[in-house]
């Protein structure tokens, strides 16, 4: 098999691949312990500009915006029931966990629906312990109505991806650097990766490899998850997984290098600074294209119906790898920072020297904020204004 070949040849060059095609379970995040091991963010979103309130863990329990379902799924889900008055901010949810998973991982998330609608932004992503110089991979991402997922690296300046590489995604942006915005995106090609196609095929499984040979990301929709991994559950077999949907290869991007320690982390955000864009909210939403006008069109007054799809049901999340030593503990990944830490192979500067966003800053971040600017004054100082209005709320 061709693909199955060329895969070979990029592992074979390295040496943390040739020792591992099986890897065991280091961590399950599943059934009535879920939430353990997680943080609930517990301020609003301050990293993405979006219109929401990220509770603590005791509001979202009470509020039942994070719980174990009767089918021992996880719901992870934005306030549907309260009348929000303007200006007000909608209830959500952001989790991260508190350890932090090294290169020789492979992170299995395998979810029955994923939040969609008019405004809604999920995503379930990592981070190094210190962001952006360590590096951030979007797995699960969409806005809106959007039917296909779309993933992402995003690092310092000299991560790129290949092209030409082999990946049944669609490549778009090839540049992984921060501060180009986007990051290096592919698009999922395989049907119903995201909104309600997702959730009436059954849902579905990604699984993501970190590893010093590359990020490699595959999808499959529920009918297509490989038995051997449906059924896994001490160790994880990926020598038949075939060709991913998303593969960036060391040889364009030393991930060690440009990489620390990756943290997963859960979003559930609103409008903001990619699914609040009018030119990509209004042609799916409509509302009068103003900039606060996915804000005022759908955050606002009734929860129901517009967010009654705005949730995560997850089965599990699966952490394996080469060993248990790739799950380390906050202060041993503070420790790991890869040498990319000290600026840049290409000599970039420092993506947040724009100003637009934190150490915790999530996907889509930057890219919004370059739209913005290339959309013009106009739209920065409305957006800004909106802001403003916003963190005024806070006080
Ligand atoms: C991986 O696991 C499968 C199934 O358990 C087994 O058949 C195979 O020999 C293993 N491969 C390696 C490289 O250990
Ligand atoms: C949220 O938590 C605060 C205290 O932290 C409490 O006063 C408030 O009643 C809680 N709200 C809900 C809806 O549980
Ligand atoms: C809110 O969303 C849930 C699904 O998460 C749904 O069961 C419920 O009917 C929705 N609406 C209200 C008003 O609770
Ligand atoms: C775990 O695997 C890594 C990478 O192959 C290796 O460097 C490390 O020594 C292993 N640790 C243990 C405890 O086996
Ligand atoms: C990031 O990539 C873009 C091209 O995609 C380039 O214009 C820009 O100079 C790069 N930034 C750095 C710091 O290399
Ligand atoms: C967001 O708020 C948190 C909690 O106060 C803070 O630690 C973090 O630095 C803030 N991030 C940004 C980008 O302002």
């Amino acid at each position: 098999m061709k693909v199955a070949l060329s895969l070979v040849t990029l592992f074979a060059a390295s040496p943390a691949l040739a020792q591992a095609a099986n890897f065991s379970l280091v961590h399950a995040f599943e059934g009535s312990s879920f939430f353990d091991g997680w943080t609930f963010y517990d301020f609003y979103d301050n990293t993405t500009n979006g219109d929401v309130n990220y509770v603590s863990q005791a509001n979202a329990t009470a509020m039942k915006l994070a719980y174990v379902n009767d089918a021992g799924n996880a719901i992870i889900k934005v306030d549907n029931i309260t009348n929000v008055p303007y200006p007000e901010k909608r209830d959500s949810v952001r989790i991260t966990t508190n350890d932090f998973y090294n290169l020789g991982s492979i992170w299995v998330f395998d979810a029955l629906h994923l939040p969609y609608g008019c405004s809604v932004w999920p995503s379930f992503w990592t981070k190094g312990y210190d962001w952006p110089r360590q590096g951030e991979i979007d797995i699960v991402e969409g806005i809106n109505l959007q039917s296909a997922n779309q993933m992402a690296l995003h690092s310092y300046a000299g991560c790129t991806a290949a092209s030409g590489t082999t990946q049944t995604g669609r490549a778009g942006n090839l540049n992984c650097n921060s501060t180009d915005g986007a990051g290096c995106t592919v698009t999922e090609t395989s049907p119903n990766s995201f909104g309600a196609g997702f959730a009436s095929a059954g849902g579905g499984v990604w699984a993501t490899q970190f590893d010093s040979s590359g990020v490699f990301i595959w999808f499959w929709e529920r009918s297509k998850v490989p038995a051997s991994l449906s059924s896994a559950t001490t160790s994880v077999d990926i020598s038949t997984w075939g060709a991913p949907s998303a593969a960036y290869p060391a040889s364009s991007c030393n991930v060690g290098n440009f990489f620390g320690p990756q943290q997963l982390v859960i979003t559930l955000t609103l409008c903001g600074d990619w699914a609040g864009i009018p030119s990509l909210y209004q042609p799916a939403c409509g509302g009068d294209g103003a900039a606060n006008g996915c804000y005022v069109n759908s955050v606002i007054n009734a929860g129901s119906p517009n967010f009654d799809n705005a949730y995560f049901e997850i089965r599990s999340i699966k952490v394996f790898g080469v060993n248990s030593s790739v799950e380390i503990s906050p202060s041993s990944a503070s420790a790991a920072a890869p040498s990319q830490a000290t600026g840049g192979a290409a000599g970039g500067s420092s993506p947040t020297g724009s100003g637009s966003s934190g150490p915790t800053g999530s996907a889509g971040t930057n890219a919004a904020i370059a739209e913005r600017f290339d959309l013009g004054g106009v739209l920065s100082l409305l957006g800004a204004g909106v802001l403003a209005l916003a963190s005024g709320l806070l006080l």
